[in-house]
């Protein structure tokens, strides 16, 4: 067993699946959550395997939104303390279908998957967080800072300003509240049949450093902040975009 515990939200794929990775390679405990067991199993495997520790990471399945399978998350953790949560469940849910009920039905589902999984979560294990050291870290996303996306922009926005509150309230614990933006992340199945060569070229060509982000380039940003070192960073947002916004 790890001498400390992640739990990762989305850890099944993309992004979450390399922080899942890195921390599990630091000497976490990680337990995965996600909707789909098969997904999830895997890529708990592959990572123990690889890693030559078996179980380090654990799968549970979990649909976020939805508080009593939020509890599932809490009994796998048992009685251990948590010293990390990674909030990085989440995407963009498409598809207004027109009219005000299709407004409303295609911003219920975006703060949904973006704000409500974090908050569920991150509640759900709050009494558990390693009092001092624990660490949350929520993922946004570049379009909280710059929009372009709707309702999934004022979706991860949300999770900023509920961050600043929650390092507030946590702070005089010694637990860290902090925000990575990713900019621009290929290779992950965020964008699902929406991407074209020419949005990658647009995405890329409005980086400063030329090229695509990768799911390692932000799992290391969290790695940092879930990590000892951190421990007098809170309540910020890092963006990691390559350069795409500047300063904020
Ligand atoms: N890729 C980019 O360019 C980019 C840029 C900025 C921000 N982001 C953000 O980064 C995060 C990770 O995205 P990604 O690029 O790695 O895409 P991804 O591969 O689609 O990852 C999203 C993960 O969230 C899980 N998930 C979604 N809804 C959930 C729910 N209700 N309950 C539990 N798990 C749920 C998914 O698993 P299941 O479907 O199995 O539940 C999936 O593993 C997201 O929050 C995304 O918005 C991505």
């Amino acid at each position: 067993m790890g001498e400390r515990l992640a739990v990762v939200s989305g850890g099944g794929t993309g992004i979450g699946a390399a922080v899942a990775r890195v921390l599990a390679t630091d000497g976490f405990d990680v337990v995965v959550v996600g909707r789909r067991k098969d997904v999830l199993t895997d890529t708990a495997e592959r990572i123990s395997w690889d890693i030559g520790r078996p179980r380090a990471v654990r799968p549970v399945v979990a649909d976020l939104t939805d508080p009593e399978q939020v509890s599932g998350v809490v009994e796998a953790v048992a009685d251990r303390a948590v010293d990390a949560v990674v909030n990085n469940a989440g995407g963009y849910l498409g598809g207004d279908t027109g009219g005000l009920a299709g407004t409303a039905a295609h911003w219920r589902a975006n703060l949904d998957a973006n704000v409500l999984t974090a908050v569920l979560l991150t509640e759900a294990l709050r009494p558990a967080l390693r009092r001092p050291g624990g660490r949350v870290v929520l993922v946004s996303s570049i379009a909280a800072q710059r929009g372009g996306a709707g309702p999934y922009s004022a979706a991860k926005a949300a999770l900023h300003g509920w961050a600043y509150d929650l390092a507030a309230q946590l702070g005089p614990d010694q637990i860290t509240v902090n925000v990575v933006s990713p900019g621009y992340v290929a290779d992950t199945e965020f964008f699902g049949d929406r991407m074209t060569p020419e949005g990658h070229a647009k995405r890329v060509a409005a980086t400063l450093v030329g090229r695509a982000g990768t799911p390692d380039d932000i799992a290391e940003a969290v790695r940092y902040l879930a990590g000892p070192a951190a421990g007098y960073v809170t309540g910020q947002v890092l963006g990691v975009n390559g350069g795409s916004v500047l300063g904020r």
